[in-house]
């Protein structure tokens, strides 16, 4: 939601904490700010809109020079995006700047408080609450870190909070609960940040925080504690992405890059999974075979892009299991009093593993005892860590708000995870799973060949500057691919576009057909059941009332070709495997219309990254 960042060491603290929220801007872009301690005073610059606004600022006129300052980069939730509400926040007296990402549930009840001893707040947000309640512990003579655990211990909901303190000018204290804050350890300095790419330019040693806990950091220690102040260890890690990862390699757009760069994400997510022997391994996966075999019912919960991930795995998981497959909305989930037990195995997907509505939907199903697993792209993330089992899906970062490789990546997870309950269940024979393998390992070169006719797709898309409404059918495991291509649409468009399930169309949706309107048609390949005469139909009915069909199908499919306005090709692979083809043609064009539409595509407006609010 928020990204964060913390520093302390020789280095110029405004350049650092700039640098770091750079990376990290891909979280949210409503506002951003930084604050600097120098000469015994707090120094905080912040503007609404995006960081070069602020940076801009700077540039005229930089902060004093300083060795300790945290910055944050904003997604909007308590208050709207100006100048006031942007963070830092800082308390009456201005001795204490703090950050926030996440949000203070019982901020009334202690915005009355603060309120009633006089303070005035000049911000509609929670955190500037939080700001006013450190300070008044170390007005009160506390230190600043038992000040963080006092006021830790009050709140409600979910946060990450970073301070620094005026009169105390070597140490930056923050605190994590359900919202994420990594350590980067270097020689002499340390730094903060809600995720490694604030500071991997710097060190790739790394802390990972665990819940209610809060980390003191100055130049040369970090100590780690919980809410009560006790010790506790955190675990170290090492970074192994490399930083090109998290650069541009000269495309315009991260996401233009992530899409291109999945004929190698897909690539990576298969390797290791299979012995030598053939046998499907999931390495990671800290589920015993006996507890899969006693599996009885999967939910799969995801939010967004994941969801529709998660809707192609049912077709996956329920064909070559046989395992009956529910698919739940994670914000749905646990509102609706879900009957789960110890034989219910939950899937949550979720690329950057810290969704909230995920998150607080695994830990509702876990309290019911069902076994979770987690297929996610963020090591050590939240949602693996409060998940059983984990396939990762080493997608590597991805930057861009939309999601794009990490839905590709999210699919071979998917595919895996249902090849090896059949493996263990005996549900498919050995042949059948290796073959099954053989193809998806084909994947990387046919994803190569679509992104081969990425300008076909380029020109069609800049045909459409003037369209204010796409449609997009499907069938089968091609109705989530409609699904997802419209959601591209709307996120980086700004374009009203509405998948169905074409057989539904008749049912209602098919009233918005009018002359001219576009209408992205996913048809499945030729195969013995009769899903592609039964798309034909569709499209030839939309088609005979003024729709342009702009049809996606695979090579020598012939028998399109009367009802085609427009005709991508795809590779012929299975069925149950075309989304990974299918839908790097409409990322494309979605990414394509934006750019032609000026809109910024890898912050478009209202969103970000990761949403680790409910
Ligand atoms: O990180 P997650 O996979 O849990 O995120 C879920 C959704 O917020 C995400 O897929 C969102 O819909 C993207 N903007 C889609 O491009």
């Amino acid at each position: 939601m928020c990204g964060i960042v913390g520093y302390v060491g020789p280095r110029s603290a405004q350049d650092t904490v700039i640098d770091g929220l750079r990376r990290l801007e891909y979280r949210g872009y409503d506002s951003a700010g930084v604050a600097v301690v120098s000469g015994g005073d707090l120094h905080v610059e912040k503007r609404a809109g995006k960081l070069a606004n602020l940076e801009k600022v700077l540039d005229e006129e930089s902060l004093p020079t300083a060795g300790i300052g945290i910055g944050h980069t904003r997604w909007a939730t308590h208050g709207p995006p100006n100048d006031v509400n942007a963070h830092p926040h800082t308390g009456g007296a201005r001795r204490i700047a703090l950050v926030h990402n996440g949000i203070i549930e019982n901020f009334v009840e202690l915005r009355d408080r603060v309120e009633d001893d006089d303070h005035e707040l000049l911000s509609d947000t929670d955190t500037e609450i939080v700001a006013h309640l450190v300070e008044l512990q170390v007005e009160s003579g506390f230190d600043l870190t038992t000040a963080m655990q006092r006021v830790c211990q009050q709140l409600d909901g979910a946060f990450t909070l970073v301070a620094i303190d005026s009169e105390d000018p070597d140490t930056v204290v923050a605190a994590r609960r359900n919202s994420p804050l990594v350590v980067g350890l270097g020689e002499g300095e340390n730094f903060l940040g809600s995720d490694v790419a604030a500071f991997i330019e710097f060190t790739r040693e790394a802390l990972e925080l665990g819940q209610d806990q809060i980390v003191v950091m100055t130049r040369d220690h970090v100590e780690v504690t919980d809410f009560w102040g006790r010790p506790v260890e955190a675990k170290r890690f090492h970074v192994d992405w490399d930083l090109s990862a998290a650069e541009k390699d000269g495309h315009d757009w991260f996401m233009r890059k992530e899409i291109f760069e999945q004929p190698r994400t897909v690539a990576d997510s298969l390797i290791g999974r299979r012995t030598k022997s053939g046998q499907l391994q999931l390495d990671e996966m800290r589920l015993a075979d006996e507890e899969l075999r006693d599996v009885d019912k999967i939910i799969i919960i995801a939010c967004g892009t994941s969801f529709y991930a998660g809707m192609v795995a049912k077709y996956a998981i329920e064909h070559w299991t046989r395992t009956p497959v529910e698919v739940e909305l994670a914000s749905e989930f646990r509102y609706r009093d879900p009957i789960i037990d110890a034989t219910t195995l939950i899937v949550a997907i979720s690329q950057s593993g810290e969704t909230a509505d995920t998150l607080h939907a695994i830990m509702h199903a876990r309290a019911q005892k069902a076994k979770v697993l987690a297929i996610c792209n963020t090591n050590r993330s939240s949602i693996p860590r409060e998940s059983d089992a984990v396939i990762y899906t080493h997608a590597g970062p991805e930057i861009g708000v939309a999601s794009t490789k990490g839905f590709l990546t999210q699919l071979v997870a998917c595919y895996l995870l249902a090849l090896y309950i059949a493996q263990v269940k005996g549900t498919r024979f050995g042949d059948e799973i290796d073959e099954i393998m053989e193809q998806l390992e084909a994947m990387p070169d046919h994803i190569e060949t679509v992104l081969g006719s990425a300008a076909t797709v380029y020109d069609l898309a800049r045909a459409h500057v003037g369209t204010r409404s796409v449609l997009f059918l499907g069938r089968h495991a091609g109705y989530p691919v409609a699904l997802e291509g419209a959601l591209k649409l709307k996120e980086l468009a700004y374009i009203h576009a509405e998948g169905f399930a074409a057989g539904e169309l008749k049912h209602g949706p098919i009233a918005l057909i009018e002359e001219g309107l576009p209408v992205l048609c996913v048809v499945p390949p030729k195969g013995r059941d009769q899903l592609h005469g039964k798309m034909l139909s569709g499209i030839q009915e939309v088609r005979a009332r003024g729709a342009r069909t702009i049809c996606l199908a695979e090579e020598g499919d012939a028998s399109i070709e009367p009802y085609a306005d427009v005709l991508i090709r795809l590779p012929k692979v299975p069925v149950l495997l075309q989304p990974l083809v299918a839908i790097v043609p409409l990322q494309l064009f979605a990414c394509e219309l934006a750019t032609a539409l000026g809109h910024d595509v890898d912050q478009p407006r209202n969103l970000a990254k990761s949403v680790t609010v409910e």
